[in-house]
């Protein structure tokens, strides 16, 4: 079935680096919509669905550093096809409001261009495991890359185990950085630009400013 034909829901998803604040944000979002009688549906990539959680687990795995880009690559969109299938395209099948916690968007910034694969390479994944499904509106929490780095390290310390990708280096996170931006300046109909820095409940209203435009 076309993708784009059985849609009648909303598809929103949040990017960002690091630390950022967007899960909060996603939340937050969900807890307004239902407020006002809008069945939502939260997930998060990589995860989403049990066999993500699993798929989740060896990507963030700070022993697994041995995983070569491309099964890296390969991994976040084996989550993704099962998100979409399983999860994503049967609640906007039924109507329902889906807010995903990063989407491909996070596959070009961090593999496409963090690790150098290329968005060619991303896109004809995407083709695969998306089928054409695109979200309607991107809300990208922008925080720079030092304050990204901060604030994972900082989220480590007091974890139990450090998470892999919060490892990259400075120089990594500025990449993605500065390619979210270009995602932003080449789609600013979908990808809208939300200050990370502004305290949270300015975030909060920011993001319902563009959200209530959609739904
Ligand atoms: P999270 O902390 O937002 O759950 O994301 C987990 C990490 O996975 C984060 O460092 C970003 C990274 N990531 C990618 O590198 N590529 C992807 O496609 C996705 C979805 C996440």
């Amino acid at each position: 079935m076309n993708v784009r034909m059985a849609k009648r829901g909303a598809f929103i998803t949040f990017e960002g680096m690091d630390g950022s604040g967007k899960t909060t944000q996603l939340r937050r979002l969900a807890a307004r919509l239902r407020g006002r009688g809008r069945t939502v549906v939260e997930t998060a990539e990589p995860g989403g669905t049990p066999i993500g959680v699993q798929i989740r687990r060896v990507l963030l795995d700070s022993a697994n550093r041995e995983l070569c880009p491309n099964a890296e690559l390969l991994l976040y969109f084996a989550s993704r096809a099962q998100n979409v299938d399983q999860c994503i395209l049967p609640a906007l099948e039924r109507g329902e409001i889906v807010l995903a916690d990063r989407f491909t968007d996070s596959s070009l910034v961090y593999q496409g261009y963090g690790r150098g694969l290329g968005s060619e390479n991303v896109l004809a994944l995407d083709r695969i495991a998306c089928r054409g499904l695109k979200p309607d509106l991107t809300l990208l929490v922008d925080i720079d890359a030092a304050t990204s780095l901060e604030r994972a390290h900082a989220r480590n310390a007091a974890a139990v185990s450090r998470d892999r990708m919060d490892e990259q280096s400075l120089e990594f996170h500025r990449t993605v950085y500065e390619a979210y931006h270009r995602l932003a300046a080449r789609e600013p109909e979908r990808v809208k630009l939300v200050d990370g820095a502004a305290d949270m409940d300015a975030i909060e209203r920011a993001v319902w400013e563009l959200v209530s435009a959609h739904v």
